[in-house]
């Protein structure tokens, strides 16, 4: 204890969390809000899958977090997928392909959580997926997902206006602004025709999602979430019957 101690003193910067730590672990809270609002947590389910994982970014947490949970994760991204495998031997890493299907049974996860992954479907590819992941999740189970809507759209002009001129296609933002259409959808690269840049509209979604997936909107919570640069995504949790 003393010689911890002693550790700390002499080298805090080592014991002190980066901001990429504290962002993912302050996105993780704004998830396990939204969880424990509706009898849910990290801890209390038995099986979940981060879609869209990446290299692990927050799903490395919940290793620590959820040790009780078994934890699985899938990408299109090969290199994001091995990545994985290699930190988190324990995890149920996979590849998979840009359209669905996944190639986990049905009813195999209680809980599927989403990082800024709806983010960036075409429309017809979205309604895929959700008719994917629906089939995934056990009767009585839930999905999170996160998705820019017109808030982001605002706040990514006021917090993040430099950025969005350097990085994105300026039509993206313009073009939404103009015509304000309920799915938004543009092509960010031909070579990815279905990794593009998304934005939805509340009233769509809401309208939406209950239908193509036959589960239950339990919430959708505006701007709950911090993301980096542009500001916030919402959240927003849907249940499958029992
Ligand atoms: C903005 S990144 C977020 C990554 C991760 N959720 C995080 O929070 O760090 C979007 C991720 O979605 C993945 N992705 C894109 N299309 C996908 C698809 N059809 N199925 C699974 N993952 C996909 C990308 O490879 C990328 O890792």
């Amino acid at each position: 204890m003393k010689a911890l101690l002693r550790d700390v003193l002499r080298r805090p910067h080592l014991h002190r969390p980066t901001d990429s730590v504290r962002l993912a672990l302050s996105q993780l809270q704004a998830f396990e809000a939204v969880l424990n609002r509706h009898q849910r947590s990290f801890q209390r389910c038995s099986s979940l899958l981060d879609f869209g994982c990446g290299d692990g970014r927050l799903t490395r947490h919940l290793f620590r977090v959820a040790p009780q949970t078994r934890i699985a994760g899938c990408d299109v991204s090969a290199e994001a997928v091995a990545t994985c495998q290699r930190r988190h031997p324990s995890g149920l890493f996979v590849k998979n392909a840009p359209t669905p299907p996944l190639l986990f049974s049905d009813a195999q996860f209680d809980l599927i959580y989403s990082y800024s992954v709806f983010t960036h479907f075409s429309e017809s590819n979205h309604k895929a997926w959700l008719r994917e992941l629906s089939r995934v999740l056990q009767p009585g189970g839930v999905m999170v997902h996160t998705v820019h809507s017109h808030v982001y759209v605002r706040r990514a002009r006021m917090f993040s206006h430099d950025w969005i001129v350097k990085n994105k296609p300026s039509r993206y933002l313009e073009g939404f602004l103009q015509s304000t259409p309920d799915y938004y959808y543009v092509m960010n690269d031909a070579a990815l025709p279905e990794y593009g840049l998304t934005v939805i509209s509340k009233e769509y979604l809401v309208a939406t999602w209950p239908q193509e997936t036959g589960l239950t909107l339990l919430e959708y919570d505006e701007a709950a979430i911090e993301a980096y640069p542009e500001g916030c995504q919402d959240i927003v949790i849907l249940e499958k019957a029992r």
